[in-house]
């Protein structure tokens, strides 16, 4: 028989975990070397924001799996991940950086949540449309409820925020709905969380082609990635779509042009659009992309830098990898225990 609800949301060590901060989770899929786009639109507010919340950001390799991947090469992309992680300034002092698959909670969490999520929410991911492609038979049903293993690492923290790219709108709302289902389901159990998303730079676009997000998976002279050397970012920038307008400016009609200004203003001091615009007036494309090259340039320099100095020492990144880890585990063990004594399983 099943204990009476008002028992079970007695139950004080089942509350949200109690925290001095909000706690933001964030994770980042090991499929290739992360692009300008990734750390535009989440990378660098993980590192900047580190002081104001409790933070736990984790290597999704469990995700990378849901399509094919070389074993060999999903390795060493999750290690090359984490090293430029912390080389982006996600600090292992203020912050819990581990391996999704080091944690085996999160899929004991996703089985359940798979079983009270219905078919229904999945049918209306967008992301799981476009990934699929015209095949939909032939994808894995790893890439199906990819986002059910999303809301489990999210709510196995008793997370309050997640900050993403526009993108991850959707997974994050759908996160939300299903730990209000399960809550009014099973009591209490999830905290709610909400997703953070900039106002600039939430969806960097392709170099190429400026109506497609730019991707670590697409054509090689569409994205920057945070490891390419000087002279291809120039070349890339160079070569990046615009229009056969002249003028500089923040114009959404003219995607190109728009997409090169929002990088050029996300990497920058805080500049308003006016006054990139008025440092560029009377100035042509060419001046513009080489400013904007330059400026890429000094950004990824000392993250390329201090990357180098990391793989260097494996040993070192391991070992915080497994004190991440070690720090969070006691968090997603108490709420798998909570989540396993609502549905009956203990
Ligand atoms: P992924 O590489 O797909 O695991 O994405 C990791 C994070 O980067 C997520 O928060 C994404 O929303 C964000 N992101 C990925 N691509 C872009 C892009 N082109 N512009 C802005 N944010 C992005
Ligand atoms: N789905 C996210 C992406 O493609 C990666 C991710 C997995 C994630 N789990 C997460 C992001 C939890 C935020 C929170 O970018």
């Amino acid at each position: 028989m099943s204990a009476p609800t008002t028992d079970r949301r007695a139950d004080a060590a089942a509350q949200p975990i109690r925290k001095q901060r909000e706690r933001v989770f964030s994770g980042i899929k090991p499929t290739g070397t992360p692009t300008l786009g990734n750390y535009i639109g989440a990378i660098r507010h993980w590192a900047a924001e580190q002081d104001i919340y409790d933070n736990i950001f984790c290597v999704v390799d469990l995700h990378a799996i849901t399509v094919s991947i070389e074993p060999r090469e999903l390795r060493q992309n999750t290690r090359e991940l984490a090293a430029l992680l912390v080389a982006c300034g996600i600090d292992p002092a203020r912050s819990a950086l581990f391996i999704q698959s080091h944690m085996p909670e999160h899929a004991e969490l996703a089985w359940i949540l798979d079983c009270v999520t219905p078919t229904g929410w999945l049918n209306r991911m967008t992301q799981f449309k476009a990934k699929a492609g015209e095949d939909r038979e032939a994808a894995s049903a790893g890439l199906y409820t990819y986002p059910v293993l999303m809301a489990a690492d999210i709510l196995i923290y008793q997370t309050d925020a997640v900050p993403v790219g526009e993108d991850q709108k959707q997974h994050v709302e759908l996160t939300r709905d299903i730990a209000s289902s399960f809550n009014h389901r099973f009591g209490e159990t999830f905290v709610e969380p909400r997703p953070i998303i900039r106002a600039v730079g939430a969806r960097i676009m392709a170099l190429d082609d400026p109506t497609k997000k730019m991707s670590k998976s697409e054509a090689e002279g569409s994205y920057i990635s945070l490891l390419d050397p000087p002279a291809a970012i120039r070349k890339k920038i160079a070569r990046a779509t615009t229009d056969s307008e002249r003028t500089i400016v923040f114009d959404e009609n003219r995607p190109g042009i728009f997409n090169l200004l929002t990088i050029y203003q996300a990497l920058g001091g805080g500049e308003t659009p006016e006054q990139i615009e008025a440092e560029f007036a009377g100035k042509g494309y060419k001046e513009f992309k080489a400013a904007l090259a330059q400026r890429v340039v000094a950004t990824l320099e000392p993250i390329q830098r201090r990357y180098a100095e990391l793989t260097a020492d494996p040993a070192t990144l391991d070992a915080l990898l497994a004190e991440g880890a070690a720090r969070v585990r006691p968090l997603a063990q108490r709420t798998v225990h909570t989540v396993k004594e609502r549905v009956g399983l203990l």
